[in-house]
């Protein structure tokens, strides 16, 4: 679904070169959710940026389906982007003379399947699933920032893209509504078999992905998962009981002797 192969990116300025992407090779297979942790500064957005065809690497490929995005023109970038990829910012970008209602309905409007109404429809359906059925109407200036993000997020959800990008998708959100966003994504993937490939420091998020990786100083590794670590941990527990069973049974024969 997604692949990118040494993929380098640097950001150049007058005084200084920073390598923000170090040769990075991810192949994220159809359906499945991988989450990207990592301190901040590391890449990570940088990344889902590249990943998404939003912005582009300096060398190495990115292909979605198998398309490489670098032979793209910006126009065909944007085509492919409304077809298939739902994306949640990190600053959330909704235009600012929309309201939350004409912001979830955009995409919809572009990829022009529905109808006038449907769109409408769909759009207030999804701002209720993020608990913001009271504030279609407003526009993003009028809103908190934990529900302009729940606007962001209804959004990308509007025409089910087949992979979604998610930059800290929790972030600004309370435990209740991050536990809806949470099952809106679990849904999707779920339900719909979109790949999701979301970048968070929740553990709760990380936890509920296929594959973690771990993004440092712009290289990206695949992270122990939790099930590994818990599998080792088991087999290193089921040793150590062997082994003092070992060391103990001496000792009941000797005291068997002495009897
Ligand atoms: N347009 C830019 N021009 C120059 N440097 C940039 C630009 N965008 C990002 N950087 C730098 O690249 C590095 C990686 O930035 P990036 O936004 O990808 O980090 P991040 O891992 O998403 O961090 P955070 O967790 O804080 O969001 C940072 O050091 C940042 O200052
Ligand atoms: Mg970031």
């Amino acid at each position: 679904m997604l692949k990118i192969e040494s993929a380098n990116k640097y950001y150049r300025n007058s005084e200084e070169t920073i390598h923000v992407l170090k040769n990075i090779n991810l192949d994220v297979k159809k359906g499945t959710f991988i989450a990207i942790m990592g301190p901040s500064g590391s890449g990570k957005s940088t990344l889902l940026g590249v990943a998404a065809g939003l912005d582009r690497v300096d060398d190495g490929k990115v292909l979605i389906d198998g398309e490489e995005l670098g032979t793209k023109s910006e126009n065909e970038l944007a085509k492919l982007r409304s077809e298939k990829i739902g994306f949640i910012f990190q600053n959330f970008q909704l235009i600012r003379n929309l309201t939350a209602l004409e912001n979830v309905s955009l995409p919809m409007v572009i990829s022009k399947k529905l109808s006038e109404k449907e769109i409408a429809e769909r759009a207030r359906f999804l701002l209720e699933k993020v608990s913001l059925g009271h504030r279609v109407d407003h526009f993003p200036a009028q809103l908190s920032g934990g529900e302009e993000q729940r606007v962001a997020i209804a959004r990308a959800f509007a025409n089910n893209p087949v992979l979604l990008f998610a930059d800290e998708p929790t972030g600004n959100l309370d435990s209740k509504n991050s536990e809806i966003v949470l099952k809106m994504l679990i849904d999707l993937n779920k339900n719909f078999g979109s790949t999701l490939v979301i970048v968070t420091h929740d553990k709760k998020v990380a936890d509920l992905a296929d594959l973690v990786y771990e993004m440092k100083d712009g290289v990206l590794e695949l992270k122990q998962t939790e099930t590994v670590e818990k599998v080792e941990q088991e087999v290193k527990e089921v040793k150590e009981k062997i082994v003092s069973k070992k060391k103990t049974k001496p000792k009941t024969k000797s005291r068997a002797k002495k009897k």
